[in-house]
């Protein structure tokens, strides 16, 4: 771990996200103070942590004892007291604009100016709560977790275009640090890049209930059994990638004139045009030379066949 013992975190809402958030950072040795206006969450806070804390070890999914990494954590009463001295905050407060807004409002008045203020928010951009009249627009950012972020270590950084460049690189290393895997989302886009493709999922998955094609169960039966056994080893650009002799290029000519059909009968005609389709390829090729694929789908196969192993023991098990 790096020596992070002098980082503070601050964060307010102690909702799902926030005590998630709370466990990140304190897990990887910052300080944090975890605010809520609510006196229950705020008393409930603890205990939600500890359990948490527990599960990890069980899980030998933390290095220090569950007591260490809890005793970083300070349940406070004000927001002054969450972001005062803070290295970063994060909001993790409830969807709603107004909200947000009047919250940044009140941390650039009361963080040091380098902190970073970055927001949880699953589809709000920046520019939709923060005003670039704001003292402190250039270090405002979203930070959208996975749930529950130290499960699910990715983390979109999404500066607006008033942030600074100085700000987006230091939330970048800051959330590293803390042991996430951030990804730059290049533009202010409603759901970034997580939410936009849970709900191409979601959209099709609601017509074929709503169509009568599948049940939900069966619905759910098939990216659990199908699709997501890939995808928690490789992206879905990768898979297609390995799917087809020649990588994408090939895939895109066999299958894209299929893909494009369903999609205008959907009402989303986005045909991969040859330009698209060479920039996708490009990208799959540097990641992967063509002479190197029969070895990735190997090394696919054995992810599988972990993933399939420990699938069939933790079967024999309740949890
Ligand atoms: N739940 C998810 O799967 C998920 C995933 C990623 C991001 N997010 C985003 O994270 C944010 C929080 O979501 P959540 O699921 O933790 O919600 P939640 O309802 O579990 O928690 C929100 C918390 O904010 C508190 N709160 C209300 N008013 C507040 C205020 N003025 N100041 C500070 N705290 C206040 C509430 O008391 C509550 O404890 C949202 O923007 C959400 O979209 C949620």
């Amino acid at each position: 771990m790096a020596d992070t013992a002098w980082r503070r975190a601050g964060i307010v809402g102690a909702g799902s996200i926030g005590v998630a958030f709370a466990i990140v950072f304190a897990r990887a040795g910052w300080r944090v103070r975890l605010f809520d206006p609510d006196a229950q969450r705020r008393a409930a806070a603890p205990d939600e942590i500890a359990l948490r804390l527990a599960d990890l070890t069980r899980f030998a999914l933390i290095d220090e004892s569950a007591a260490q990494i809890a005793a970083r954590v300070e349940i406070v009463e004000t927001l002054e007291a969450a972001a005062q001295d803070a290295d970063l905050v994060q909001e993790c407060a409830p969807e709603r604009v107004e909200l947000k807004r009047e919250l940044f409002v009140q941390l650039d008045k009361c963080t040091p100016p380098q902190a970073i203020l970055a927001s949880a928010s699953s589809f709000l951009a920046v520019t939709e709560f923060v005003d670039a009249s704001l003292p402190g627009h250039a270090r405002c950012i979203v930070a959208h977790p996975g749930n529950p972020p130290y499960l699910v270590p990715v983390v979109e950084i999404v500066p607006a275009p008033f942030t600074s460049a100085a700000a987006t690189t230091r939330a970048i290393a800051l959330y590293g640090e803390a042991g996430l895997m951030p990804v730059r989302v290049k533009k202010e886009v409603a759901g970034f890049i997580f939410n936009r493709l849970q709900g191409a999922v979601l959209r099709e998955a609601y017509c074929l209930v709503r169509d009568g094609v599948a049940s939900v169960d069966d619905i759910d039966t098939v990216m659990r059994e199908g699709l997501a056994p890939r995808w928690s080893v490789i992206g879905p650009f990768e898979t297609v990638d390995l799917n087809t002799r020649g990588g994408i290029a090939s895939h895109a000519q066999k299958m894209g004139p299929s893909y494009e059909r369903m999609g205008a009968e959907r009402g989303q005609h986005d045909p991969w045009t040859p330009d698209l389709v060479a920039q996708v390829e490009a990208a799959r090729r540097a990641a992967l030379p063509i002479e190197h694929w029969d070895a990735r789908v190997a090394w696919r196969d054995r992810q599988l066949m972990q993933l399939a192993r420990h699938r069939k023991s933790s079967l024999k098990t309740d949890d």
